[in-house]
């Protein structure tokens, strides 16, 4: 099944370019019932192994409004890596991407490090990262659903993320021009060379849909900003595309959330648009978090 009848077959479907009703109707209720900011989405949790009732409930009621939550632990040291992967199991999250960097069982720790392995990496170094969706270079098979990112400690300064809904990136492009859409959806809108590493094929080149519906009709998104390591299309509609949605990756939109996550804080989501400031350690203070990727989409 090509990319553009995955998104055709499907009615009602909002990502269904010839049924605008439905478009239009689920647009309306996702704007009116979108949370107002980031303080709106931070829920306590007493017990990360074990969710209350209605922590469940307000953790999910965040994700269906705007695909992402940040939760507050409430415990003195929140910060065992067996807590964050209960808390994902509370969620539908199970699934564990193992990337490359990530321990044996998946969970990857974000640090700064020196070694050979890691300093070529951005994300371990104190550098910007760019906004991207996570593994957007891999397999269709390994796509990247759902994401937890769990504070171990913060930086003295700065390591603050930005925070954009992917559902609300769709709905800027569209209201636009549905054709950015349709060049977002092709199977080969960006290509990412292959990764090779002292003559090792790390990683083959690979061809990708911005935009892809998993089998439950819910949008995911590829996507990253950096020049490197990315071919986009030579389509004039995709370079067009790509620079509105940068355009409003880089406003003041109030549908962009930022803060630095603090200890025992962590961001659950659905693969949401997100990049990170620079930021600067000192003797007291050595940013760590843990990041688990994964195949599964949070289910609320
Ligand atoms: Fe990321």
């Amino acid at each position: 099944m090509t990319m553009k009848s995955k998104f055709s077959a499907l009615s009602p479907s909002p990502f269904n370019l010839d049924d605008p009703d439905a478009y239009r109707l689920w647009r309306e209720h996702k704007l009116a019932t979108l949370p107002s900011g980031l303080e709106a989405i931070i829920v306590e949790i007493k017990d990360l192994n074990r969710l209350s009732e209605s922590e469940k409930s307000a953790l999910s009621a965040c994700l269906r409004d705007c695909n992402m939550a940040i939760y507050a632990s409430t415990q003195p040291r929140p910060n065992e890596k067996t807590e964050i992967r209960n808390l994902g199991r509370e969620l539908g999250l199970e699934r564990l991407d193992h990337n490359m960097g990530a321990d044996e069982e998946g969970i990857t720790e974000l640090e700064v490090k020196n070694d050979a392995a890691h300093k070529r990496y951005i994300p371990y170094t104190t550098r910007a990262i760019h906004w991207h969706t996570d593994g957007y270079y891999n397999t269709p098979e390994q796509s990247i659903r759902g994401m937890v990112l769990h504070c171990v400690e913060p930086a003295i300064k700065g390591g603050e993320n930005a925070l954009l809904d992917h559902e609300l990136a769709y709905i800027h492009l569209r209201d636009l021009n549905p054709d950015y859409i349709k060049a977002l959806v092709q199977s080969d809108a960006f290509t990412i060379p292959a990764n090779i590493v002292d003559g090792e094929t790390l990683r083959p080149e690979r061809s990708c849909p911005v935009f892809n519906l998993d089998e439950g009709g819910n949008l995911y998104m590829r996507f990253t900003e950096r020049k490197r390591n990315i071919i986009w299309k030579d389509d004039p509609m995709v370079r067009a595309a790509v620079n509105e949605l940068s355009a409003l990756l880089h406003s003041n939109s109030p549908q962009i959330y930022r803060g630095t996550l603090q200890t025992g804080q962590g961001l659950i989501c659905n693969n949401v648009l997100h990049d990170r400031s620079e930021f600067e350690n000192d003797e007291t203070h050595t940013r760590l978090l843990y990041r688990l990727r994964y195949y599964d989409r949070v289910s609320v």
